[in-house]
Order: structure tokens, then sequence, then C-alpha cells
């Protein structure tokens, strides 16, 4: 995934966000730390004005019951999602636990009129939360582990500038593998339009 077709498709999905949130009181909440990156360059394709916060969400063992199993350890102001549209970020929409906890923290305990979640990258392979991307923009059809671009392996290689599958290395330590263009195909994948229907397509 080269820099350029990670701005293109940023860009793809700020204008695809643009009728979604109309004239909305927007605050865009990315989950801490990976969606800091994407965040970063998503918002800055996105009209002035937008206010931003940050959620962060620790998820515990690996059970599929979601709600027990992740919880919020750093919220948001309530000013800024009490009534607000929140636009949730995430760079990567995997079990869906996070965005799960996410989502139902920002809307009943928080008050959020309203929650669109974009991610990065769509992973749905190993899906067990009740959630879903409402845009992304990329699909990993495998169950590769990648890295880069705020992905993390053990808090490290945030700062990878690409988005890269881990290998293990004979040694039993993590490689950087080929860049992740094989296992992860671009989408326009757009959220659902106001008047409920979707458009979703291929790319
Ligand atoms: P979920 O709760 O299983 O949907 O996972 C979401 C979180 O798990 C993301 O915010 C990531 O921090 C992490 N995660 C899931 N898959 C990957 C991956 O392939 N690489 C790095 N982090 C991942
Ligand atoms: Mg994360």
């Amino acid at each position: 995934m080269s820099r350029q077709d990670l701005e293109a498709g940023l860009k793809g999905m700020a204008e695809r966000l643009a009728p979604v949130l109309g004239d909305d009181e927007v605050t865009a909440i990315p989950v801490l730390g990976g969606a800091m990156f994407f965040a970063a360059d998503l918002v800055r394709h996105m009209p002035s004005g937008l206010v931003m916060d940050f959620i962060r969400i620790q998820t515990y063992g690996d059970s599929t019951s979601p709600q027990s199993e992740a919880k919020a350890d750093w919220v948001p102001h309530e000013s800024n999602v009490r009534g607000k549209h929140v636009l949730l970020l995430d760079d990567i929409l995997d079990t869906g636990r996070t965005l799960f906890e996410a989502k139902r923290y920002l809307l009943d305990e928080m008050g959020a009129a309203k929650v669109t979640i974009a991610v990065l990258i769509d992973k749905p392979i190993r899906r067990s939360a009740d959630v879903s991307a409402d845009c992304s923009v990329l699909l990993m059809e495998d169950d590769a582990f990648l890295v880069g671009y705020g992905l993390d392996f053990a808090g490290r290689f945030r700062n990878v500038p690409d988005v890269y599958a881990l290998e293990t290395g004979p040694d039993g330590l993590p490689l950087l593998a080929e860049e992740a263009r094989d296992s992860i195909s671009s989408r326009a994948r757009g959220p659902v339009v106001p008047d409920g229907s979707q458009t979703a397509s291929g790319a």
C-alpha cells in the first residue's frame, strides 16, 4: 500500500463521508493510539471546524463476549459528545470488540446523537461483535497481521510509514514482510447514505 494509494483512499473516504455528516456538529474521535495516524491524515481532507477528541479502549483476553471484555479507560469530554454526531475512527476493525464498546459507550453513556464508524482497514474474517464499519478504505480478506501506519505489534512499528504484513522469522522474532499490498485490496466502501441505500461498491 503506497503512500499515494493511501492518500487517494483517504480523500475518497472524506468525499463519501461529506453527505453523511452534512451540516451536523461533528466530533471526530480516533481510538488511541493506532488510529492517530489515519485520523490525522483523514481529517485534513475534511471541512474545517470539526472538533476532535479521543477515546482509548482496553481489551482483555480473547473472549467472544464483546461487552464484558473491552472497557474505555480514556474518554472524551462530555461537551464534545453529548448531542453530537460522532465520527468514530480506528485503524482496523477486526473482532469488533473495540468498536462495539466504543460505540456503545459514546451512545449509551455519553449521549452522542449518532455514531458513524470509519476505519482504515476492515478485516471481517474474525468478527465476533455485532458492529460494522459505515466506511472503510481497505478490505483485508485473509487473517494476516498488519503493522505500520499506526498498526502495532506489542506496541512497536506504529511509526513505520506504510502498512506491512508481519511475518515471523526462523528465530521466532517478527519480520517486516512484503508491503501488504497482496493481502489487502482497495475498495470504495461508502457509508449508508441518508436515504438508507448502501453505496458499497468494489473498486
Ligand atoms: P478488535 O477489537 O478485535 O476489532 O481489534 C481492534 C484493535 O485490535 C485495533 O484497534 C488494533 O489495535 C488491534 N488489531 C487488530 N488486528 C490488528 C492487526 O492486524 N495489526 C495490528 N493491530 C491489530
Ligand atoms: Mg488500536
